[in-house]
């Protein structure tokens, strides 16, 4: 076994795709990280059969957020689940729960960190011989030796997730829906610092599943409970903080839901954007890198190679054309408008310096999205061509 790398906050990303976390930016890194997973791999098999699964990984979840990993299935979500969850061995890389560090522990000391981890399966693994109430209560009998107290925490937690009147029955009188409840008042009734659901609502209608995920997100949200679930369901990614994308082992992109959503509302409003369809516009809005600017810092000069399209999501900027001395300054641009296309359009350098006025956040997208975004919409097309063409002149 090779050694584990040393946990660090890891690289600033500032791209939507791929990027810090931000619930744990600034002080306090180590305080907050529930889960820090730093150079990640794992191989099943031996000699011919050998196969590596899960391939340098990294990830940050931070105390009381709800991340979900998505991904094809094969590409290696439910090990690195099952890595998380202490139920198998780190063969190389680290995983820290809660500060504590997972590779190199014995059998004993992971049964000891599964203890505060909770876990929800689709298959939701019930007792059919015990009522539901039993069902839960084995989960305390780990930790708890007073029979009337498990009985009583019990009963509460059924009493949370709505089976109060359901407690006695066993998981053959209840509905899909309630069984699954049940594993899940088995999984919290111990208040896990940590909750794993691999695919927790796939067997659910639609309403029980909603109910299923409003309860996790009540929970990590009270109790500070970091949840992490593995799901294809679609109806439920508006629960999460961040959507995290596995595929071939790697861990390919990780969104920040919130500030993802708040760029594309943004989006929605500026004019450019108008043509694009819904899916388009959430994958624009996630490829962008959202950059911030003091006033009179330069975000490029005159004649630098241009390799950014930006957006102006708040604040002033100005064109200042160069000509040796203070240079002039032709526009001063605000929230909405957009500068930086000529160069990308032209593939000469940049024709003017832009520089912040004010404090200054921008979109920016790279050539390559920005040459995509106008393949999928005449009204940016046509919108860039009457600028750049007013511009010219
Ligand atoms: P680019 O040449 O890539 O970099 C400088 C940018 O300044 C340019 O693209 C335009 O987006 C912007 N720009 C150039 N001339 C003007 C102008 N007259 N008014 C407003 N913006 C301009």
């Amino acid at each position: 076994m090779s050694q584990p790398p040393r946990s660090s906050a890891g690289g600033r990303h500032a791209s939507l795709a791929t990027r810090e976390n931000p619930a744990l930016r600034g002080a306090g890194f180590q305080d907050n990280c529930a889960i820090c997973i730093r150079g990640l791999c794992q191989t099943f098999g031996e000699g011919e059969l050998k196969k590596q699964v899960l391939f340098d990984n990294e990830l940050d979840l931070a105390r009381g957020e709800i991340v979900i990993m998505t991904g094809p299935s094969g590409s290696g979500k439910t090990t690195l689940l099952t890595l998380i969850g202490a139920l198998r061995t780190v063969q190389q890389g680290s995983i820290s729960i809660r500060g504590r560090e997972l590779w190199g522990l014995s059998s004993s000391q992971l049964v000891d960190v599964r203890r505060n981890i909770g876990f929800i399966f689709q298959a939701h693994n019930l007792f059919t011989s015990l009522s539901a109430l039993q069902n839960v209560r084995m989960a305390l009998e780990l930790k708890e030796s007073d029979r009337a107290e498990m009985d009583r925490r019990a009963e509460e937690m059924l009493r949370a997730v709505g089976l109060g009147h359901r407690i006695h029955y066993k998981p053959q009188q209840l509905s899909g829906g309630q069984r699954q409840r049940v594993a899940i008042a088995r999984a919290l009734v111990h208040v896990p610092q940590i909750i794993l659901a691999d695919e927790p609502t796939a067997a659910l209608d639609k309403q029980s599943g909603r109910d299923v995920v409003n309860l996790l997100k009540k929970f990590a949200k009270e109790q500070g409970t970091t949840i992490l679930i593995v799901t294809h369901d679609n109806r439920i990614l508006d629960v999460a903080d961040r959507i995290v994308n596995m595929v071939d082992g790697r861990i390919i992109s990780d969104v920040v839901v919130s500030e993802s959503q708040a760029i594309c509302e943004f989006l929605r409003r500026v004019p450019l954007f108008n043509g694009l369809l819904p899916d388009t516009l959430t994958k624009v809005a996630d490829q962008m890198e959202l950059v911030e600017y003091k006033p009179s810092e330069v975000i490029f000069r005159q004649g630098d190679a241009g390799d950014n399209f930006y957006l102006i999501r708040s604040g002033e900027a100005e064109v200042v054309f160069e000509d040796g001395g203070p240079g002039k300054v032709v526009a001063t641009l605000d929230e909405g408008k957009f500068f930086g296309e000529m160069a990308l359009e032209t593939g000469e350098p940049r024709k003017a310096t832009v520089r912040a006025k004010t404090d200054l956040t921008l979109c920016a997208l790279d050539k390559e999205e920005y040459l995509a975004v106008k393949t999928a919409s005449a009204t940016f097309k046509e919108e860039i061509s009457k600028v750049l063409f007013e511009r010219q002149r």
